[in-house]
């Protein structure tokens, strides 16, 4: 039963200590930027990857908050996008004309995901919306798109822990580091050979 996870990471990317600092100066930044706002602040967690992120971030806020959840796949199996969107738990609210959304993802990739979520809730005729991303890796961009707050921008790696998963596991690693490529190199022979 037991298993050592941290086995399966080549390196840390980022400490316990970085996120929960970096966490607390983006907790201030919303806190002064809707300290003013008209209307309810509701955090919009996407699950899974986001839930560690977000409790982390509502506990270090100040502001009141509504939380919510959704549920979007876009990820299929492994370290591949399917590139499409798809809502698979979505937003059950009457009062969304009277809510400022920010929508809390954990990393921004091809950046299909909350591009289609930002219109999505748009459309729907929420008072306002937000994106705030733990990690962007900016070279992976497939759709512009340019999140209002991001905790951290990190190379084009595959990583994993703080709620980040690699076929849903690692997600409980308290620090986000880079899987080892072995974990994952059955997936990569498949790729070369479907090319
Ligand atoms: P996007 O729609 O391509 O921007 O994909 C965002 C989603 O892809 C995230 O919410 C993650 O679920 C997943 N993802 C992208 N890169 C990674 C990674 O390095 N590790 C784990 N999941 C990732
Ligand atoms: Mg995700």
């Amino acid at each position: 039963m037991w298993r050592d996870l941290k086995q399966d990471v080549e390196r840390i990317l980022l400490t316990e200590e970085q996120i929960k600092e970096r966490v607390a100066q983006l907790a201030a930044r919303i806190d002064e930027d809707y300290h003013n706002a008209e209307g309810k602040l509701v955090l919009l967690c996407i699950l899974k990857g986001s839930v560690v992120f977000m409790a982390d971030l509502m506990k270090a806020m100040r502001l009141p908050v509504d939380i919510d959840f959704m549920k979007v796949s876009s990820y299929g199996t492994g370290t591949r996008s399917s590139g499409s969107v798809q809502i698979l738990l979505d937003l059950h609210r009457t009062d969304l004309a009277d809510c400022n959304i920010i929508i809390v993802e954990d990393i921004i990739d091809s950046g299909r995901t909350l591009s289609h979520l930002s219109d999505y809730l748009k459309l729907k005729g929420v008072r306002s919306v937000r994106t705030c991303t733990l990690l962007d890796k900016p070279e992976r961009r497939e759709v512009i798109f340019t999140p209002d707050y991001i905790g951290f921008t990190i190379p084009d790696e595959f990583v994993v822990g703080y709620g980040l998963d690699y076929n849903e596991a690692y997600r409980e690693l308290p620090f986000v580091g880079v899987l080892r490529p072995s974990v994952y190199a059955k997936e990569l022979v498949e790729e070369r050979d479907e090319k």
